[in-house]
């Protein structure tokens, strides 16, 4: 049945008929807002590649996530920035880490919001990759010299030569740093880097440390993606050398999300990231329609940053450029939000 019987417009004539007839709808109960936590005290530095966002001292941090949860926004993702940075993540696992004490300070002084922190290693490495670093791949064999180093080299390597990661190593330092962050009182703990059987090391860890109430939300589906530029500015945690492409996904695959995702929920995950969101959404499509599990969309740094680049110039209008964007995630099957604009998200939402 076609025109002239029917007239889809008929229904598009007003705002209450549209809202009628809507599909989708962004609530405020879908908003996970990523902070910054960084040492120091009544310290808010303004991030220069991600404007509107900041790096926290702990104080600062509470009070933000007062506003928050004021604004009824469930919960918060947490990145540290450590003091100082090693060859083994020190600063990731440490009973006093910067995270370990901003979950401390948000569940003692902030009742009701969700604390969820970003489980991985690449910000507390000096050398910015999110595991133990084995050796070059590659480096036996170039002949010039003796290949007995295990240190890496600071310098770039060709593309060819992924940087290779001590598997072993890094599962136990993901699910020590897991189990530290929990103690201290995270709701949830996010592993970031993408290693195999990371989400059964840490399932098992938290279990063993008597932790079995607290959920697992992996990123399942992550993608080696030029969109984590202005994050990694952030918090400082651009490798030092090499890439993060033998850990990180192909942007050309679908197939092997579905496989990630697969493998994450067998080994306990309790919800799955597709990361980036917005050129990924047909991961984000596929991933929910294959599994039915919860699923968040990470609208990532550099999603953010091209909206307020093009914003600053005129060229974009900001606030319903955004707000599209995550209307579109939502469309496309995620059921978690995780956004930069999630407080101006739920103070829109709050107005409306
Ligand atoms: C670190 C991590 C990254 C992001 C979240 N956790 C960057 C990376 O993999 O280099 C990206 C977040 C963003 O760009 O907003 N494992
Ligand atoms: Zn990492």
């Amino acid at each position: 049945m076609a025109y002239p019987v029917h007239r889809l417009r008929r229904l598009r004539q007003s705002e209450s008929l549209r809202r009628l007839i809507r599909e989708t709808r962004v609530s405020v109960d879908q908003l996970v807002m990523p902070l910054f936590v960084r040492p120091g005290a009544n310290i808010r530095m303004a991030i220069p590649s991600m404007p509107g966002q900041f790096q926290l001292s702990i104080d600062q941090l509470v009070r933000e996530c007062q506003e928050l949860r004021d604004l009824r926004i469930p919960a918060v993702l947490l990145f540290g920035i450590p003091q100082s940075k090693d060859e083994r993540a020190g600063g990731a696992y440490t009973k006093d880490g910067i995270v370990q004490r901003a979950v401390q300070a948000i569940k003692t002084q902030v009742p009701g919001l969700s604390v969820i922190t970003d489980v991985c290693l690449c910000a507390y490495m000096s050398h910015g990759h999110c595991g133990v670093i084995q050796r070059e791949k590659g480096e036996g064999r170039r002949g010039k010299g003796k290949a007995t180093s295990r240190a890496p080299r600071p310098s770039p390597l060709a593309p060819e030569q992924g940087v290779v990661i001590d598997h072993d190593a890094t599962l136990e330092l993901l699910a020590k740093t897991a189990v530290s962050h929990a103690r201290s009182g995270a709701d949830l703990v996010a592993p970031s880097d993408m290693m195999d059987g990371r989400v059964r090391a840490i399932r098992q860890a938290l279990d063993a440390a008597g932790l079995t109430g607290t959920p697992i939300m992996s990123y399942a589906a992550k993608y080696a993606s030029s969109l984590y530029g202005p994050f990694r500015e952030a918090v400082d945690s651009t490798p030092a050398f090499g890439d993060r492409k033998s850990y990180q996904m192909d942007p050309a695959n679908v197939e092997e999300a579905l496989r990630e995702v697969a493998a994450d929920l067998e080994e306990g995950a309790d919800i799955v990231i597709i990361k980036p969101a917005l050129a990924y959404l047909d991961v984000i499509v596929r991933v929910k329609q294959r599994f039915g599990q919860p699923v968040a969309a990470f609208n990532v740094s550099g999603e953010y940053a091209m909206v307020k680049a093009a914003a600053a110039r005129g060229w974009l209008m900001e606030r319903a450029t955004w707000f599209e964007m995550l209307l579109a995630m939502r469309r496309a099957g995620a059921d978690l939000l995780i956004t930069y604009w999630a407080k101006d998200a739920a103070k829109l939402l709050r107005e409306r």
